[in-house]
């Protein structure tokens, strides 16, 4: 067990526990790693398949990203399992709201999950469909401190997923990223990106639908899979073309090999309850819910209020003048 916690530093940092690694086939594939690490066959693992006509609806309080519009340097690295993002700002970006309610979770990386084709790769799937690529934003819980500490917590972790599809076009936001990757080929590389980054390019890529999600309790999806996290899987699909996509098949794994593929199959639901989020129609004369200022990803509220609500009050308004006229 303290070996495993240990190991958690394969996450975050590479080489501990050699000799005791994972991988994503033969006798350490994900079949096998409930017998090194006990924690992977609990009862709420990640990922799972989510069966859209089978999860619950409910209104949550808006998710709010902060401090994600400034430029930050990064750097990426290598670590075996997949390529990892991580930022030199000592201002950290922070997740709040929606399930997470009051609850304040701070960006530590984000990495990505990849298959053999473009016709898998994604971790969770919905109704059974798999997509070439998914990425996890990994934020902890700012009052656990670290990260090493939020894992001992069954609310240490807040996961962003986002799931992508093949687009003719290269999609230019992941062009930094993707430019790092041959120089990172071999495990233990890590590389500064050349121009700062924007993390809420990446983030919130359309602050339209960013209340648009499925939301659960899952694990880490890699050893020792602690079930710790609330994933939060936005519905909107992003898009990077094929050769964008294929770049991350060329890097390495411990062996040496091409890590061509870097996913979990789903685990059982078990006694779970996937959430969709439908997200709040607002208006000024409606202020009950929320303070619309906490929408979106900018402090001073990009957010667009909803029209929807205004036109039908003045729809009802048409309908009752006319009504009162016809008295
Ligand atoms: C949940 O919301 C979706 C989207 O608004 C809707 O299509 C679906 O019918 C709702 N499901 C239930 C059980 O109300
Ligand atoms: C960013 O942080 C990494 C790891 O701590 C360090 O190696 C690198 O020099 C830093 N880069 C900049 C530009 O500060
Ligand atoms: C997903 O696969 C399972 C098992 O094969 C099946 O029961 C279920 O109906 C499928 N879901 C959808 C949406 O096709
Ligand atoms: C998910 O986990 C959090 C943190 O432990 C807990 O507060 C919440 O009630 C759980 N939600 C569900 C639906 O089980
Ligand atoms: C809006 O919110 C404020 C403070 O939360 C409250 O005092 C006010 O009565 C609310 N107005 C409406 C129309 O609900
Ligand atoms: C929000 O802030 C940005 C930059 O800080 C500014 O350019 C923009 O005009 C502001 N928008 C509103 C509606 O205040
Ligand atoms: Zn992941």
């Amino acid at each position: 067990m303290v070996l495993s916690v240990i190991c958690l530093g394969l996450l975050l940092s590479l080489s501990l526990c050699r000799g005791q690694d994972f991988s994503y086939e033969g006798s350490q594939g994900p079949s096998h790693w409930g017998k090194e690490y006990h924690t992977c066959v609990g009862k709420h693992q990640s990922p799972i398949n989510i069966e859209e006509h089978n999860v619950k609806n409910v209104s949550l309080p808006p998710l709010r990203l902060i401090g994600i519009d400034n430029p930050c340097r990064s750097y990426m690295t290598n670590n075996g399992h997949t390529v990892m993002l991580k930022t030199n700002e000592s201002k950290a970006a922070m997740l709040t709201g929606g399930p997470l309610k009051d609850r304040v979770y701070v960006f530590e990386q984000l990495h990505f999950h990849w298959g053999e084709n473009d016709y898998e790769g994604s971790e969770d799937l919905i109704n059974n469909h798999s997509f070439p690529m998914e990425m996890h934003a990994v934020f902890y819980k700012e009052d656990y401190k670290s990260m090493n500490e939020a894992l001992k917590h069954d609310d240490g972790l807040a996961i962003l997923a986002y799931l992508y599809e093949i687009s003719p076009q290269p999609n230019s936001i992941y062009e930094s990223i993707i430019k790092v990757l041959p120089d990172i080929e071999v495990v233990g590389k890590g590389k500064a990106l050349e121009q700062s980054l924007l993390l809420g390019d990446i983030l919130v890529p359309d602050i339209a639908s960013m209340q648009d999600y499925f939301t659960y309790n899952g694990s880490l999806t890699t050893p020792p899979c602690l079930e710790v996290a609330t994933w939060i899987d936005f519905k909107d699909h992003q898009q990077l073309s094929h050769d964008q996509l294929a770049a991350f098949r060329d890097l390495r794994n411990p062996e040496g090999n091409k890590l061509t593929h870097n996913f979990r199959p789903v685990q059982p639901l078990e006694d779970r309850v996937v959430y969709q989020n439908i997200p709040i129609e607002f208006s000024p004369s409606n202020n009950a819910s929320y303070d619309h200022h906490f929408v979106g990803h900018s402090d001073n509220g990009t957010a667009r209020p909803s029209v929807k609500m205004p036109i039908l009050f003045v729809a009802l308004g048409a309908l009752l003048a006319i009504f009162l006229f016809a008295m």
